[in-house]
């Protein structure tokens, strides 16, 4: 009971068990209930699903496949009704089809899982009395945009040599976006989305361009080249050019075309978390989640404009075209720079620091310039690994989310895990960066300088190190470690209305399912972890929205096992036995209708 009660306000309930039920698990006195899954038809015409007779049109306008970021934005006029934007990050064939032969995909599979890629908007519906959602099937907002989608290139290096190819000479159209990971939504009502592990889809890269972003130099694991000439990049080189970018998507105008800006640089974004300056400019944090990748910040120079216009709308969709990008690099301030397992952090004390942000390219109205020696600004927002590399950044455990809070302004960089931090040949434990081999990932505090999202400068200190709360190498902010939850590989987070910061988890190496996760980052308690949910077998918790009321989160390939077939599942989430597995977006809220951890 005194976990009830004596808890951070937002954060009273009885934290949820590690556990490995195939199932989610909420806390006592919470319900929950399935609000969309892959395969729901959500578009007019769109047929109910058959996994044993699935089509790629059916697909189209049906929901897509392993959702991920998740946004939940007002529909004005329509009453106890909002719009759902989810990403379809990617496909796993073994578990959609029953006679997958992943030596020979065929066609249709293929172009069913182009279909199951991308975004798709909804609109959801709630039960009046409870949390509960549910989709609101043919509604004329309902989108999808999938692998063949058209989407725009715009900013600095649209129209570049750099992104044309033989079917789009302009270097200005794009069909498609590709492993939407995370995302964030804009103060100007759009939603943007993180195109992260684009290099698993083009075969044969011979460039050491290609080679920095993971491109391999053989065929793909997918096989897409097969059925289309653009993924071979011995064919079509540019194409890979023009993926990695963040996106923008309107989703009030149901016939808007998502835009791909250049200026936010391409790399594998996890996300995009936009902020604003005290004069309406927007700031926004996106990393790179990679082993011993960068982040990143974005500060425009244009400002928002208020209102609901057609010219209004447009401005406010430009305003991630020009700008400057930055990428971090941090200090350390301290004697030591390895957590030692006394439980105690060396050296001063903290693990803290200051940081700087770099910039690396400025995109204006009139054209753009490199801050980078020997690469043109085009090449920097197309190259920005390579510009960050001699930019010298800082190399992180694997950049994820990043979130300002809304209630102090400091900003939480989650670095998910590196287990190669300290192996030879590779960057040993730093102060930012404390643990060798970290299997369990941190979660850093960012203050920018006097406060301002737009500052050239910050102060750093680490907020929590991930792991079992009995491993002395692991840090809550400094709360008593016999009251938390263990938790492990930090990935998505959100901040609930409270000020407590959410923590969607992807990848636990402790040995029980992934969750979601409430921490308080302010008060006495600061540094309370207390597990809300559990997800089910082979799931990563992704999208995690806490309003008052309500629990959002994507649960993510369910199922994803080694071996795992449809014949053999590992995982029959949420359809019970003798269904298929499907990912699919859960509500939760409280059965006696109050707030959320009150
Ligand atoms: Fe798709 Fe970085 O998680
Ligand atoms: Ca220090
Ligand atoms: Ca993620
Ligand atoms: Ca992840």
């Amino acid at each position: 009971a005194s976990s009830r009660t004596g808890a951070a306000r937002g954060l009273r309930f009885a934290p949820v068990a590690p556990n490995t039920a195939d199932a989610v698990t909420v806390p006592d006195g919470y319900g929950q209930n399935v609000v969309i899954r892959w395969g729901d038809p959500i578009l007019r015409g769109a047929p109910a699903f058959d996994p044993e007779n699935q089509t790629a049109a059916a697909q189209a306008g049906q929901f897509g496949y392993n959702n991920d970021f998740l946004a939940l934005l007002p529909l004005p006029g329509e009453r106890h009704r909002q719009l759902l934007v989810a990403n379809h990050e990617y496909t796993d064939e073994v578990l959609m089809f029953r006679d997958y032969d992943p030596e020979n995909p065929t066609r249709q599979q293929v172009e069913v899982a182009w279909a199951a890629h991308g975004l798709g908007a909804v609109v959801v519906e709630e039960d009046r009395h409870t949390g509960r959602l549910t989709a609101v099937p043919r509604h004329p907002l309902n989108r999808r945009l999938t692998a063949t989608s058209e989407f725009r290139l715009t900013g600095p290096a649209a129209g570049s040599d750099l992104l044309k190819t033989s079917a789009d000479p302009t270097g200005r159209t794009v069909l498609g976006t590709l492993n939407n990971c995370s995302g964030g939504t804009t103060p100007w009502g759009t939603t943007l989305h993180g195109e992260e592990n684009f290099n698993q889809y083009f075969a044969n890269g011979s460039r050491a361009t290609d080679k920095r972003y993971g491109i391999g130099t053989s065929g793909t694991g997918r096989k897409w080249e097969r059925f289309d000439r653009r993924f071979d990049l011995a064919q079509e080189p540019n194409e890979a050019h023009r993926f990695g970018y963040v996106v923008e998507f309107d989703p009030y105008d149901p016939h808007s075309t998502p835009r791909k800006h250049t200026a936010l640089g391409r790399f594998k974004h996890e996300a995009a978390t936009v902020r604003l300056t005290d004069d309406g400019r927007p700031v926004v944090y996106s990393g790179d989640d990679e082993r011993f990748d960068y982040f990143y910040k974005f500060v425009g120079s244009k400002r928002m404009r208020h209102g609901g216009s057609r010219a209004v709308r447009e401005h406010n969709l430009s305003l991630l075209d020009e700008g400057t990008l930055y990428v971090a690099k941090l200090t350390g301030d301290s004697p030591a720079s390895e957590i030692d397992g006394s439980g105690k952090l060396p050296g001063d004390g903290e693990f803290d620091g200051s940081g700087t942000w770099i910039p690396l390219a400025t995109a204006t109205a009139h054209g753009a310039v490199s801050h980078v020696e020997g690469m043109s600004a085009e090449e920097v927002f197309v190259f920005t690994r390579l510009a960050a590399d001699k930019a010298g950044a800082t190399k992180m455990d694997r950049p994820e989310d990043i979130q300002p809070s809304p209630h102090t302004g400091k900003v939480y960089v989650v670095l998910t895990n590196n287990t190669k931090r300290g192996l030879s040949g590779q960057a040993p434990a730093d102060e930012a960066n404390p643990r060798n081999a970290n299997k369990h990932g941190h979660i850093l505090e960012l203050t920018e300088g006097r406060n301002r999202p737009e500052s050239t400068v910050f102060a750093w200190s680490l907020f929590l190190v991930a792991g079992d709360p009995a491993d002395p190498a692991t840090y809550f902010a400094g709360f008593p470690k016999d009251r938390v939850s263990p938790i492990s590989c930090p990935d998505n987070v959100a901040f609930d209305p409270h000020g407590n910061l959410w923590i969607s988890t992807d990848g636990n190496r402790l040995g029980s399912h992934d969750g979601l996760f409430g921490v308080a980052t302010r008060g006495e308690r600061r540094g309370e972890l207390k597990q809300f949910l559990t997800v089910p077998t082979g799931a990563e918790t992704c999208g995690p929205i806490v309003q008052d009321r309500r629990v959002l989160v994507a649960v993510q390939h369910p199922g994803e096992v080694d071996g795992a077939t449809v014949e053999a599942p590992a995982s029959t989430w949420p359809d019970g036995p003798g269904k298929i597995v499907r990912p699919a977006v859960v509500a939760v809220w409280r059965a006696d209708g109050r707030d959320i951890g009150m």
